[in-house]
């Protein structure tokens, strides 16, 4: 990879993505930042996680929409891009429920152009962003990258598990270097509104109970934000060389003679999403004074999500 080309990044408008670009941009590398500022949230704090880039004279931006098969062959074909971290998506398990199409066009159709570019440009890496929600109905905790992925809970994380495989087809036909982070449950600062971190102290301090689902039975692998960045980072100029030894008889799923590589990228802990406290007999903050409410489980979500983490030492 040469500093002269820059990286594209996608859904740079994004939580991670955001984080991900600001990191490079602090590190001296030039990244071209692409999202279509889509409104499944707050199109403001998108605009104010730009502004913040907008800082870095190395910093550039296409207001694109990936689902865009002429936009995104032009951009291609108009610009080199030395590595593609690819973390535009149509994000979130309970929406997918509502809005199917949306899951399709952004994170199929999508992908597909982002494949498409990268076979063009003999890419020497895409690194994408896929979820936990793969693991979907898999009961056997912590979740490996060594399990079979194969029963999704959610159009979500069914469109996650078909990158991957598209992804792979192309490190197979067309040698496009490709690595695949299963994300577990990202939080930090300038978050997404729609996550429990956000939805908890959004609910604390405006005076409405938390409400907490499957009884308050739920748990994660939460991953600070950091540790996520630090995971991308690591990888973008470690494409996967493809391992000669791997065997179609008894295939390691997260491997490949292609040169395709998946990760879990968690911190290898299964918290609960919130552990419920005697109140404190002094009132002294917003949050002891917080209430709960309780609700059966949603479709869509399991109740433990927990991964072998790849973000420590
Ligand atoms: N945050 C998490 O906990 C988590 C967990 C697992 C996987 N992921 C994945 O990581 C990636 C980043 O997630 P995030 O939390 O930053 O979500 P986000 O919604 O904050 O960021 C995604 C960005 O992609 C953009 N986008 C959506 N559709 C687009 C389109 N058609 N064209 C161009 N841009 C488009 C959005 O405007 C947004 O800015 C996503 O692929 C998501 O599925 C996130």
């Amino acid at each position: 990879m040469t500093d002269a080309e820059p990286i594209l990044v996608t859904g740079a408008a994004g939580f991670i993505g955001f984080h991900v670009t600001r990191r490079l941009l602090e590190r001296g590398r030039s990244v071209i930042g692409l999202d279509n500022l889509d409104p499944y949230y707050d199109v403001r704090l998108k605009e104010a996680r730009l502004k913040q880039l907008a800082g870095f004279s190395s910093f550039g931006f296409e207001r694109l929409d990936i689902a865009d098969r002429a936009a995104m062959a032009a951009l291609f074909s108009a610009r080199r891009f030395s590595v593609v971290v690819h973390l535009a998506a149509q994000a979130g398990v309970r929406h997918s429920l509502v809005d199917p199409h949306a899951y399709v066009d952004a994170n199929v159709a999508g992908f597909l152009n982002v494949l498409e570019g990268c076979r063009r440009q003999h890419c020497r890496h895409l690194v994408y962003a896929s979820s936990s929600s793969v693991y979907g109905a898999n009961t056997e905790t912590p979740f490996r990258t060594s399990q079979p992925a194969d029963h999704p809970l959610s159009l979500y994380g069914a469109t996650k598990r078909a990158n991957e495989l598209m992804a792979h087809a192309y490190a197979h036909l067309f040698a496009v270097p490709a690595t695949g982070l299963r994300f577990f449950t990202v939080y930090g600062p300038w978050g997404r509104p729609d996550m429990a971190m956000w939805l908890f102290t959004a609910a604390v301090f405006e005076g409405r109970p938390v409400q907490l689902f499957n009884h308050g039975r739920m748990r994660r692998d939460f991953t600070y934000i950091d540790d996520a960045v630090e995971a991308v980072l690591r990888i973008l100029d470690r494409a996967p060389p493809g391992d000669p030894q791997w065997s179609g008889e008894g295939p390691d799923p997260a491997g490949s003679r292609a040169p395709w590589r998946l990760y879990n990228v968690g911190n290898g802990r299964c918290s609960p999403a919130m552990s419920r406290k005697p109140a404190p007999t002094s009132r002294s903050s917003s949050a002891s004074s917080a209430s709960v409410r309780t609700r059966r489980s949603r479709r869509g979500s399991a109740a433990s999500w927990h991964g072998t983490g790849t973000t420590k030492k």
